[in-house]
């Protein structure tokens, strides 16, 4: 029961009990957003703070993509389009692909976001259990709760280079196990997956009876392959059974456009149709028309220059760990993060981010917004910002190693 105020009426906190679903009680709130938060609030006193919280590249957009998207207001691009999206953009989407992808597969949607979240609603079914990784990207378990299902995290470490493996999802796997949810890269270690090992996972999935969702919003942004080509690593074309998700928020800079993609095997687009009707409308008109230029050649010459300015970025900063006394649990072949072991401090992830921020000005975000497994032990740096903060920011970090390790508790 919650309390009455002194008329009798109930208070806010009564009126909440009892209106808020149940289910969002487990719907966990970012730490990191309380640490951005936190870092702003220090900036504005006057602090000077390094921002390797955020999973955001300071790059604005590419040029031509902010000009498409100012030519489709003026032309009063502005209502609602097709759900799946303007077919000329789904069609560039699917000719993207080295295999042959039908452009009646591909849906836009608002955001990675939007499309992981159509195929929680499309292909979950209340009590369905979803195998995802943990450390992984935490909204994914939201998604699977949102639609009714249970997120079941597999522990994945350095023994496997943080790669959900075959042997460990047969371990997990239940008689209510739907879906398989992989990513590559992944957040939060840029662990890459083989061709082989995805191929591997979708025929077990498949004879077991459930599918695998492949988030690849980090593809593109690899860095260890000469002149890679955005669009050749992906699960699509290694087996028609895969759902793929990715998104323009990462390698072509559009964070604040929300605008993403999905590919499904046929069979699903008639599903995926009418849940996007009802949930969605329509992805972002005018963000459409800007997508569109940001697959042209002058776009991708502006991502891949910056790709390879995130990977100058990811050598200073693995160069920069090695002199200082925290190991990088995982050397990143893809995505902009590193996942760093902290527990030679001796502080648990969120005590560690919180000593950071507040003594040495740098706000980072703990390994506890991304699961349990031995969360407590890690904190994600962003390489986000440009090399100079880089460079500050491991200065700061190797005076905060040297006040920090063999401190108490
Ligand atoms: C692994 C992963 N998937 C999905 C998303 C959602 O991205 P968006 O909705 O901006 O496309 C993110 C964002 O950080 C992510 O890291």
């Amino acid at each position: 029961m919650g309390e009455s105020s002194a008329n009798g009426s109930p208070t806010s906190a009564d009126a909440a009990g009892r209106a808020l679903a149940a289910r969002v009680a487990d719907i966990a709130p970012f730490q990191v957003a309380r640490v951005f938060e936190r870092a702003r609030q220090l900036e504005r006193a006057g602090r000077r703070i390094v921002h390797w919280e955020l999973g955001e590249p300071d790059f604005p957009s590419a040029p031509t993509v902010v000009a498409a998207g100012k030519a489709a207001l003026d032309a009063g691009r502005t209502g609602y389009t097709e759900t799946l999206g303007l077919p000329v953009l789904r069609q560039a989407i699917a000719e993207r692909y080295p295999a042959a992808v039908d452009a009646g597969r591909v849906a836009v949607t608002t955001g990675a976001s939007a499309a992981l979240n159509l195929l929680a609603q499309t292909l979950i079914d209340p009590g369905d259990d979803v195998l995802l990784a943990d450390p992984g990207y935490p909204c994914n378990q939201g998604f699977v709760r949102a639609a009714g299902g249970v997120p079941k995290r597999v522990p994945v470490d350095a023994r496997t280079a943080f790669r959900l493996t075959l042997p460990a999802l047969r371990a997990a796997w239940t008689p209510r196990t739907r879906v398989v949810l992989l990513a590559s890269p992944a957040n939060p270690t840029g662990a890459l997956l083989a061709a082989n090992e995805i191929r591997a996972i979708v025929e077990f999935a498949a004879a077991a009876g459930a599918v695998v969702v492949m988030d690849e919003i980090y593809q593109g942004l690899v860095y260890d392959e000469r002149d890679p080509d955005p669009f050749a690593r992906t699960a699509l074309g290694l087996d028609d059974r895969v759902f793929v998700v990715n998104s323009f928020s990462k390698y072509f800079g559009m964070t604040g456009w929300r605008l993403g993609w999905l590919v499904a095997p046929p069979w699903a687009m008639d599903a995926i149709d009418r849940c996007a009707q009802n949930l969605y409308l329509a992805p972002p008109t005018v963000s459409q028309h800007a997508a569109l230029a940001a697959l042209e050649p002058p776009a991708l010459a502006v991502h891949e220059a910056r790709r390879r300015v995130l990977a100058r970025r990811r050598d200073v900063f693995l160069r920069g760990m090695d002199a200082l006394a925290l190991p990088v649990a995982h050397r990143p072949q893809g995505a902009f993060y590193i996942y760093a072991d902290i527990s030679a401090t001796g502080l648990p992830a969120q005590a560690f981010c919180g000593r950071l921020l507040e003594e040495f000005g740098v706000a980072a975000a703990p390994g506890t917004d991304f699961g349990s497994h031995r969360a407590e032990a890690h904190v994600r740096f962003a390489f986000t910002v440009d090399e100079a903060d880089i460079r500050r920011g491991l200065e700061r970090l190797g005076a905060a190693c040297r006040a920090m390790i063999g401190s108490p508790r």
